[in-house]
């Protein structure tokens, strides 16, 4: 039932789009601004860095034999504070099954991690892990006459995701196994009384070294 309102609510607004009978998510996709890509270029896993696209934007791959790769750049405002815009950095792989049902679920590997800059925190900016499995109620695909090929892929609840382009019919991702020594860091989070990032950031056991520290620290607000 909720995926039949979800779809007839959808037909009115891509009508003028070629739905395609067989979607293939196989590749790399992209919203928008073209600006963020799965693979090297957005995310180093092995140091827990990111390097900052030029614009914000979400990127989906996915293989022909069940791994994926997701890599997001976003703000987020804060309503009772409208001057503290969080930004999001979020990188994390693993495997996914398309469902009976239609949906796609993820199964991270463990070593996703996540940056928040968030200038009104006491902690202004960290880095923690993100190991969470995404579901994907449906998707869609159309040919876009203008714009080529197009995946829609809704949330578990429905809330569509930005409209995502094909950047690459080959998809762009980092190997498909956990890139991280160790795959469950403990980060420590400090308050920030220092004047740089360094003392924010204590991973426990970690893998993190002096370049990510240095590399964190110049991405300070
Ligand atoms: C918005 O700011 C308030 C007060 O600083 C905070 O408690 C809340 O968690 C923030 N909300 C988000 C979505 O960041
Ligand atoms: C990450 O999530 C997956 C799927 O829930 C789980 O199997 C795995 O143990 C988790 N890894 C870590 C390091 O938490
Ligand atoms: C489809 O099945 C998967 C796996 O059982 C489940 O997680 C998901 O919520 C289901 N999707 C819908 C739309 O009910």
């Amino acid at each position: 039932m909720f995926s039949t309102l979800v779809y007839s609510l959808l037909i009115p607004v891509l009508a003028a789009q070629a739905q395609i009978a067989n979607p293939n998510i196989v590749g790399t996709w992209t919203s928008q601004s073209r600006a963020v890509s799965t693979g090297p270029e957005f995310a180093n896993p092995a140091q827990l860095t990111f390097n900052y696209p030029k614009n914000t934007g979400v990127s989906f791959s996915f293989t022909q034999d069940g791994f994926y790769e997701i890599a997001r750049y976003r703000f987020r405002s804060n309503g009772s504070e409208p001057n503290c815009i969080i930004g999001i950095l979020q990188w994390v792989h693993g495997t996914y099954t398309i469902e009976t049902n239609g949906s796609i679920v993820t199964t991270p590997f463990g070593d996703g991690y996540q940056q928040i800059q968030d200038p009104c925190a006491a902690q202004s900016n960290f880095i923690e892990p993100y190991n969470f499995t995404e579901v994907y109620s449906l998707y869609r695909q159309f040919q876009d006459a203008t714009q080529g090929l197009k995946l829609h892929l809704f949330e578990w609840d429905g809330t569509p995701v930005a409209p995502l382009f094909q950047l690459s019919t080959t998809p762009n991702m980092h190997p498909t196994r956990s890139l991280r020594n160790d795959s469950n860091p403990v980060i420590e989070r400090r308050s920030n009384g220092a004047a740089t990032g360094v003392d924010n950031l204590r991973m426990v056991g970690g893998v993190v070294g002096m370049a990510a520290i240095s590399a964190l620290a110049s991405l300070m607000l």
